[in-house]
């Protein structure tokens, strides 16, 4: 995360075509999430509609809408993860953190996320935990990477 303000991206996003997608990312990238309250201020530097933005929002996996955890465990669920063990890693995550997909753990600790395509297919299955990827994982690696991370 960087440490500009949602004023200064807007301003850094000037509107133009195709300038949403660039700007949530920012976004993310500087608040950890896209803030709902940050939807209409959004829509109306781009003069799109508050649907338009919050469409775009959900329909991409990427964007969070609240603050993640102080870690973020991805866990990639497509289609080549998924015929070498995605789903029973992402499972195993969950039992090892105490923590479903798509939620924080209580105590704020983790984030874990279902993704789509990390880029590592010919290596799969592959995760990224706090933005570093890993790829050919198991339930046991996992379990040696969390230890590490301390979760
Ligand atoms: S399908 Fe998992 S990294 Fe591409």
């Amino acid at each position: 995360m960087n440490d500009l303000s949602l004023s200064e991206l807007l301003a850094a996003h000037p509107p133009r075509d195709g300038a949403l997608l660039p700007l949530l990312h920012a976004v993310q990238e500087a608040l950890g999430h896209v803030p709902p309250a940050a939807v209409p201020l959004i829509a109306e530097h781009l003069s799109l509609s508050r649907a338009e933005v919050h469409g775009v929002i959900s329909y991409y996996h990427f964007f969070r809408s609240s603050a993640p955890g102080k870690q973020v465990l991805q866990v990639c669920r497509a289609e080549a993860c998924q015929a070498r063990g995605a789903e029973a890693l992402l499972a195993h995550a969950e039992a090892r953190l105490g923590c479903a997909s798509h939620h924080t753990r209580a105590d704020g600790a983790v984030t874990l996320e279902p993704v789509y395509c990390l880029g590592l297919c010919a290596s799969a299955p592959a995760l990224q935990i706090n933005e570093r990827l890993h790829a050919r994982m198991t339930p046991a690696k996992l379990d040696a990477l969390l230890a590490k991370e301390g979760l």
